[in-house]
């Protein structure tokens, strides 16, 4: 087994379970249009403030979500308490910019960790380091006022340690009042001269968070807590977080594995978007999710509810074909890792393995024509079948080469998003 980069949160939940829900709901959810909206559009307070004013989840029922993700095969959730707009789903002390001040009159976090917990599923806070509305943080290159002909002088009042008072405030808050808390997921840091940035640009990094400061908050609040690592302090955090792409191979750093989750929207934009076009299909997120857990590495999948409260239908049918999905191969998913090095994956698969119980898992993505080939495998494999339905599948062995095997695999591809074969090994 690969040793991995020992994390100082308990990591060992996060890596058997394997599969998450994001979830990224606030003010934007009515906008419909990108949870950036007010920095694209660089759309003022005053303005934006429409959207406060008019924020009504009527139908918001965190059972029903907490349900949807467990049936999906979720075991985690991640969602966003505040997102860079600053609005903030709990009832901070802190502001009023937060969801008991608007029409909805409630504190909407609070019964959402009671209702996944509920169902069994550990909890996860996403929170912004980015805040579009507090009035001491400093505008930077990044801010919807950027561009303001008065930017310098609105940034004179500006007090950036003033916000991170704020924002250390905040995160006692969320890691006192919920309960135990597994996740910290911290968003972002953009230091100038760093990611492709030139050194001119006006960002903000570990300064401006104080970010040594606030680790050490977070483990003395929650000992056990994963901490992601986008607080531009390489020195103290659990899980890397590569969004919107697939590593290449199982992330590391100075040449040890890491614990990784990978991160993926449905459509695009994480708030909800009312007009993107760009759905993933039902399979090519399930290859998201293989395709990690191949890798060492977890998923987490985002939902960006509506204004309303709901999941719309377009995520909801692709969370119940993963949970059809999830019900019959959840074995090639929890307490899963990459395969031993030598497996080396047939064309057009994955492989996923199960050290405790030392099962292989072929992942086909693309369905062959009756023969897999598996070379080197022919020692070690005592038993095939498809897991969907535990048919048997016939081995073919050549004593002239010993070490290969062929898999004799129907002609019709079984009628499952992703087939998989299970080897059970000798
Ligand atoms: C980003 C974006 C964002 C999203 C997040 C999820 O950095 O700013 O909107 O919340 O990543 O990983």
């Amino acid at each position: 087994m690969k040793k991995v980069r020992v994390s100082n949160g308990d990591s060992s939940w996060f890596s058997h379970d394997r599969f998450g829900l994001f979830i990224h709901w606030g003010l934007y959810a009515l906008a419909a249009r990108h949870e950036w909206v007010k920095q694209r559009e660089e759309i003022p307070d005053e303005v934006y403030d429409i959207y406060f004013r008019h924020f009504n989840p009527d139908l918001y029922d965190p059972d029903l979500w907490a349900k949807t993700a467990a049936a999906a095969g979720m075991k985690y959730f991640v969602v966003t308490t505040k997102h860079h707009e600053g609005f903030c789903l709990w009832d901070s002390q802190y502001t009023d910019y937060k969801a008991t001040r608007t029409p909805a009159g409630r504190d909407l976090l609070k019964p959402m960790v009671e209702a996944f917990r509920r169902q069994g599923l550990r909890v996860g806070f996403y929170h912004s380091l980015i805040d579009w509305h507090h009035p001491d943080f400093v505008i930077d290159d990044l801010h919807p006022l950027r561009n303001h002909p008065d930017r310098a002088r609105l940034n004179k009042t500006r007090r950036q340690e003033k916000y991170a008072e704020y924002l250390h405030h905040q995160v006692r808050e969320l890691l006192t009042n919920f309960g135990p808390v597994d996740i910290m997921w911290f968003d972002f840091s953009y230091p100038p001269g760093k990611h492709g940035r030139p050194s001119s640009w006006v960002g903000k990094g570990r300064q401006d968070w104080e970010s040594e400061k606030l680790v050490k908050l977070v483990r003395s609040l929650q000992p056990k807590i994963l901490l992601n690592d986008r607080l531009d302090w390489p020195e103290d955090w659990d899980i890397m977080t590569p969004e919107q792409y697939m590593p290449r191979d199982w992330p590391t750093v100075d040449g040890v594995p890491v614990v990784w989750e990978a991160c993926h929207t449905f459509s695009g934009s994480w708030g909800y978007h009312r007009d993107e076009a760009s759905w993933k299909s039902v399979e090519q997120l399930l290859t998201l999710l293989i395709e990690a857990v191949s890798k060492g590495g977890n998923f987490l999948l985002n939902v960006g509810p509506t204004a309303r409260g709901e999941f719309d239908e377009r995520a909801l049918a692709r969370l119940e074909g993963i949970g059809q999905w999830m019900r019959r191969h959840s074995r090639a998913i929890y307490g899963c890792t990459q395969a031993p090095d030598e497996f080396k994956p047939p064309p057009d698969c994955r492989l996923t393995y199960n050290p405790e119980t030392n099962c292989l898992y072929v992942h086909i993505l693309a369905w062959p024509f009756r023969h897999l080939h598996l070379d080197g495998y022919g020692k070690k494999v005592a038993y095939a079948q498809l897991l969907h339905d535990a048919s048997e599948v016939k081995i073919i062995r050549d004593q002239k080469k010993p070490d290969d095997i062929t898999l004799e695999l129907p002609v019709l591809r079984p009628n499952v998003a992703v087939a998989v074969v299970e080897l059970f090994l000798r």
